[in-house]
């Protein structure tokens, strides 16, 4: 374990920012995500805590931007990895693991009757939108506007902020309409008539599905002839093993999962109806998904012995009570300090999330800022809650210390008109700015 001063991490970052664009990897693991006494390196993690290269441990919430859904390093699969590395990782030909594995999909997912392994979300929803292009004929795809991301692919970036290098065709064929608006929803099926290839959208977010909106958005979508996709890569493995979709009742054409599916090691699936999924044969029209890395087998592996410990253990069970608890814990605190019109909470217990607003509604970096600045102060680090089987009482306890701690500074800094100078550097921004 390496111990810099700080300093020394001062010149690592400024050598990231020299070499990296944005300094780091993944946009939303960037400096300016976080305040600035937050780690800007992490050396390693163990359960759900996160180490800098200081020694200083921290409660984390990011989990590998949702990724490490059972805790850091958590033994079983570590275990199962290290046996399968000693047999080497890639091959030429496929290893039994990937039937296997694709099996176990199909049994659990109502969805799944084929499925194709990667490496990224994105890779998969990217394979998804081929794939409804080709079955349906048309080319629009609609996206949900207030759902942030799906793809670092140029259908869906060409729909955001950061459009560049994206020719105008492409960007023109993604439209948007809002979560919860069925209404909106039927007027571009008759602005773009059978025209829209599938909507893609993760099932649920934080608000509530409302007055059957899932159902109706089934129902229009078989009407139309439009395939429906489900981007469970955060919600598959997080509301129910089954996915949001057995949760819901709702059956998509095709869905994709990522993320939690594998604690942190690279692995991605997209699974559907064997009418639409069988495009991708080798004699089949679509060049579906196919790399170097595609079966390579940490990712497998660890997928199948993440899969064995949800089977086995109340992983999704935690989840739920946890986000449970803390939501009660922090609404409490939120009614303590009086805070209502500042910081909201919202979402689902398995994905709870914290908002910021100035007193005229609009979203605040500033307070976000200073919510995430208190929280490192306290050796929580809250950019985001993603909450891990490993997250027991203990951290519980610690993170509701904090967050007392923290909206009693975020009180005085408001009735003091102080926020800004309670912060030290600079205000988070989004990835993108809308
Ligand atoms: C809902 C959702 N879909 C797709 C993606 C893309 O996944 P990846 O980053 O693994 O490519 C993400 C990533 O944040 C996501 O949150």
């Amino acid at each position: 374990m390496k111990n810099y001063s700080k300093d020394q991490l001062e010149q690592f970052r400024q050598r990231a920012h020299a070499l990296i664009p944005a300094g780091a990897h993944t946009y939303s693991k960037a400096d300016n995500q976080f305040s600035s006494n937050a780690p800007a390196f992490i050396e390693r993690g163990s359960g759900a805590s996160c180490f800098d290269y200081q020694g200083n441990e921290f409660v984390d919430y990011g989990m590998g931007i949702f990724s490490v859904s059972l805790g850091h390093a958590y033994p079983e699969v570590i275990e199962k990895i290290t046996q399968q590395l000693a047999y080497g990782n890639s091959f030429t030909r496929p290893s039994l693991l990937e039937g296997e594995f694709a099996e176990q999909l199909c049994d659990l997912i109502p969805s799944a009757e084929m499925v194709k392994f990667a490496k990224n979300g994105s890779d998969v929803t990217s394979a998804a939108i081929r794939l409804a292009r080709a079955y349906t004929g048309k080319e629009y795809i609609i996206r949900i506007r207030e759902q942030p991301f799906h793809s670092f692919d140029d259908w869906f970036i060409g729909s955001t902020s950061r459009p560049g290098g994206i020719p105008d065709n492409i960007k023109s064929q993604t439209i948007s309409a809002s979560y919860n608006n069925i209404e909106e929803l039927q007027s571009l099926f008759d602005q773009y008539p059978n025209q829209i290839a599938c909507l893609l959208m993760e099932p649920v977010t934080f608000d509530e599905p409302k007055d059957n909106y899932l159902q109706k958005v089934r129902e229009l979508c078989t009407k139309k002839g439009t395939l429906l996709i489900f981007d469970e890569i955060i919600t598959g493995f997080r509301w129910h093993l089954k996915g949001a979709q057995h949760f819901f009742g709702i059956t998509p054409d095709i869905s994709t999962f990522g993320k939690g599916m594998s604690n942190g090691f690279p692995c991605a699936a997209i699974v559907g109806k064997k009418e639409i999924m069988q495009l991708g044969n080798m004699n089949g029209p679509v060049f579906l998904l196919s790399c170097t890395y595609g079966s390579e087998l940490t990712g497998l592996t660890a997928a199948m012995a993440t899969l064995d410990v949800f089977k086995k253990e109340p992983v999704i069970e935690n989840l739920w009570s946890y986000g449970k608890q803390l939501i009660e814990g922090i609404s409490q605190q939120i009614e303590f300090f009086h805070l209502h019109p500042y910081v909201r909470v919202r979402g689902y217990a398995c994905r709870p999330d914290l908002s910021f607003h100035e007193e005229d509604g609009r979203y605040s970096f500033a307070l976000k800022t200073l919510f995430i600045q208190e929280m490192v102060k306290h050796k929580v680090l809250m950019e985001r809650i993603c909450i891990s089987y490993s997250h027991r009482e203990k951290e519980l306890q610690q993170t509701l210390e904090g967050i007392h701690q923290t909206f009693r500074a975020m009180k005085t800094a408001l009735e003091t008109h102080r926020v800004r100078e309670s912060i030290v550097g600079a205000i988070v921004q989004p990835v993108f700015r809308f």
